[in-house]
This record gives structure tokens, sequence and C-alpha cells, in this order.
């Protein structure tokens, strides 16, 4: 037994710590990026010192995606090697039967979260997994370069363009030869589903399924969406971008490349840490409307935690669970890595508002996000989301008109829905 194992086994034998007799080693597994990692072990070794339970943390790849096929291996096999696993906000209805209902275990707690988070995660009266943080995201801009360059703040894209353009070349001519305009996420994947529902949405070409589960997307204001995105390569965005995922596209802008960037929340207190060449020079807005007539659209993000239903330690893992969405880790989770959290107190926390002041300022933001379909695709919204970032991925790559893309898309997705999602 380990020294420590030892001592909160003697404190616990003393009714000094609340501890379980047998200490239990816990998995949790998450795809971190940024300093999600470093505050998931710093909250970690807090629980392992109240419990003498002991957790390890099982790194993810960065994509959603790729996390995503891991997890579905594990799941179907059975593994109880997991114990509690970070899911994707759009993944409960999808991944349901593998988890525990939480529903019980967080009766007394529930009223604290923002209900939309909860309401998320619910299937079929089951509440598959507790709401971990949330993102909506922003138009990141470089506040030095609009000023040396007297720019307003973009609110359309087609300004933002005009915007990228015009500071990219005069930047390149004064010797930065690596100024882009604007980065993104591009790649083919989830991330590129959520850029791309935010330009479709704000021409008011709707979603890829609609919430009642019915296709409408092969329409003229989504391929005017389509077309703007596909006239930034090349031109204010790197041929690149079209394999950029969230951190590459902060990587460039956080290095002084870019003028603009769409990222979630997680990027701003990296672009203004201390070792950030950046810092102080960054602002964010929402991101641009489809035109005057346009809004802005922001797609929901988050991550939530679960418990397997095929773990050995249930209990210890349900525990571990609300210890870190519990007020404190959340807290703690907004100021370093400016991940908005789901307890709507912590909106409010003075200590919040003056570290992370991005966090109550984009309130709003969060409150009116638009959802991914994922409620009306069910269990087949991964393969729906990929019909579609492949018809966006391959428009961007010049692979095919958005017109002709879409009327593909809308039949494929028809195909794939059959008689019901
Ligand atoms: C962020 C969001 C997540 C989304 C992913 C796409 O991690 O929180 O919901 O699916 O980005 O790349």
């Amino acid at each position: 037994m380990k020294l420590r194992k030892l001592i909160y086994a003697g404190l616990a034998a003393a009714g000094l710590a609340a501890g379980p007799a047998h200490a239990v080693e816990l998995s949790i597994v998450h795809g971190a990026i940024g300093k999600d990692n470093e505050v998931l072990r710093a909250e970690l070794d807090r629980w392992e010192k109240q419990t003498g339970n002991t957790v390890k943390i099982v790194s993810m790849p960065e994509s959603t995606t790729d996390q995503f096929g891991q997890y579905k291996l594990w799941l179907s096999a059975k593994s109880s090697d997991i114990d509690v696993y970070r899911l994707d906000v759009v993944w409960a209805p999808q991944l349901a039967d593998h988890f525990v209902d939480l529903n019980e275990a967080t009766k007394d707690i529930q009223d604290q979260f923002i209900p939309s988070t909860l309401k998320g995660q619910m299937v079929d009266g089951k509440l598959v997994a507790l709401p971990m943080f949330i993102g909506a995201p922003a138009l990141y801009y470089r506040e030095d370069l609009l000023k040396k360059y007297d720019r307003p703040v973009p609110k359309t894209w087609a300004e933002m363009k005009e915007t990228a353009q015009i500071i990219q070349d005069g930047e390149r001519e004064a010797g930065n030869k690596d100024m882009q305009g604007f980065v993104f996420q591009g790649a083919a994947y989830e991330g590129l589903t959520c850029n791309a529902m935010e330009w479709i949405a704000s021409y008011g070409g709707g979603n890829f399924v609609e919430p009642d589960g019915s296709i409408d997307i092969n329409n003229a204001k989504a391929a005017e969406a389509l077309n703007m995105a596909a006239s930034w390569i090349g031109t204010i965005a790197p041929e690149g971008v079209l394999n950029y995922k969230e951190e590459d596209a902060r990587g460039v802008f956080q290095s002084g490349d870019a003028v603009f960037m769409r990222n979630w929340n997680y990027a701003y207190a990296l672009v203004n840490g201390d070792d950030s060449p950046v810092k102080g020079k960054v602002g964010v807005s929402e991101l641009p409307k489809g035109g005057e007539d346009g809004k802005s659209a922001a797609t929901l993000g988050g991550w939530e935690l679960a418990v397997s239903k095929y773990s050995k330690h249930q209990q210890e893992a349900i525990d571990l669970v609300k210890f870190l969405d519990n007020y404190e880790s959340q807290k703690e989770r907004a100021i370093v890595t400016s991940r908005p959290p789901t307890l709507t107190a912590v909106y409010n926390d003075p200590d919040v508002a003056k570290e992370q002041p991005f966090i109550p300022l984009w309130k709003p933001v969060l409150d009116g996000t638009l959802a991914r379909p994922s409620a009306a695709a069910k269990r087949k919204y991964n393969e729906a989301s990929s019909l579609f970032w492949t018809a966006v991925h391959n428009t961007l790559s010049g692979d095919g008109s958005a017109e002709d893309n879409l009327a593909m898309l809308g039949a494929k997705l028809k195909r794939l829905q059959g008689d019901a999602w």
C-alpha cells in the first residue's frame, strides 16, 4: 500500500477523513486543449486528497471527431478501463445507453445549472452527463491593427473580408510575409460543421437538419453563405486552413500572423496569457452577420462528464463528476482557461469578472446559441454532420459548386433519414 493510502486509511479508521475504506483508482478521458489538462490535474489532486482515491488522466487527440471514434470502440467493447468520459455537447442522444443515469445523484444540485445545459443532456428522461462547460465562439481581432488601418470591428462577413484583405496586404508589404487575414476551423471534421452552420444561419439559410427533423439545406441562402466562405480561401485565408482545427488557428493568430480568428472561448485566456506575443492586443466581438439584414450566429459548444455503465467504481466516479462540476472547480476553470461555466452563479462571481471579463460579457451570446441538430438526427447525427462537413469542405476546396454540393447533400441527408431519424 502506498504511503498516502496508508495515511488516509489511518485517518479514516480514526474517523478523521470521510474517504472510503478501500481507495480506488479511476480513469478519466478527455480531449485536452490549451490549459485543460493543467486545471483538470489540479482539481483531481484536490479530490484525491479529500477522498484518498486516485485518478489517472487519459488524453485524447484534439479533434472531437477522432475522440468519438475512440470512445465508441471502448464503449462497444464494454471496457471497464475508463470510468469517466468527457463528452461533446452533441453526443448524448447517440451514446446514452452506455452511461449511468445521473438524475438521482444530482437531484440536489440540478437547480444550480443553466437549465438548457441539463436539458441538452437528457435522453428519454435519463440524465446522460453533467455539463462541465459550455462554449460560444467569438470573432477574435487584432485591436492594434484595426486601429493602425483605421478600420471598425466588422459587422458583416463582407466587411470582415474587406478589412482582412486591406490589413493583410498592408502588413505583407511592410515585411510580414506570413500575415493572414482570417483563420478558422476548415478541416474536414466536426469543427467545420460548427463554422459552416454559423455562416449559413447568419445568411438565413437554416440548418443542415432542422429542429423538427426536416431537410431544407439545398437553398439559395445556404449557397450564398458557402460561396462567400469559399471566396476566402487563397485570398484572406491560407489554403492550409482546409486542414486547420482549433489549435492550428490559434497558433497562427497567437504568433501574431492573423488579423481575425474564429475560435471558442478557451483561446481567450491563451492569447492573453503572459507568454503570448499578442497579449493585450486582442479584442473579441460576436461573429459577423450574413448581411445588413442577416444575423450573427454562434454554434453551441461544450463538454459534459458522464459515468460509464461498465465502470467498476460508479459511486466514486459519480462523486468525482460532481466535484469537477462544483462551484470551486468551475470558477477555477473559468479563471484559468476562460471556459464558460454551466453553473449560473459563477457568471456573477466578482473574481471571475475581474480575471476573465470575457465570461460575463459572453453570457448573452451563450444564451442565444444555435444548437447542432443532434436531438433531431438522434443516432444518425454523426453521419449527418459528416455529410455536411464533407459538402462544405468540397466547396471550400473548389471541388464542385456550392449549389451542386448542397443539392447532393440534401439528397444524401434524405437517404440517411429514411423513414425517420
Ligand atoms: C469545441 C466545442 C465542441 C465542438 C468542437 C468542434 O470543442 O466545445 O462542442 O464539437 O469544438 O471542433
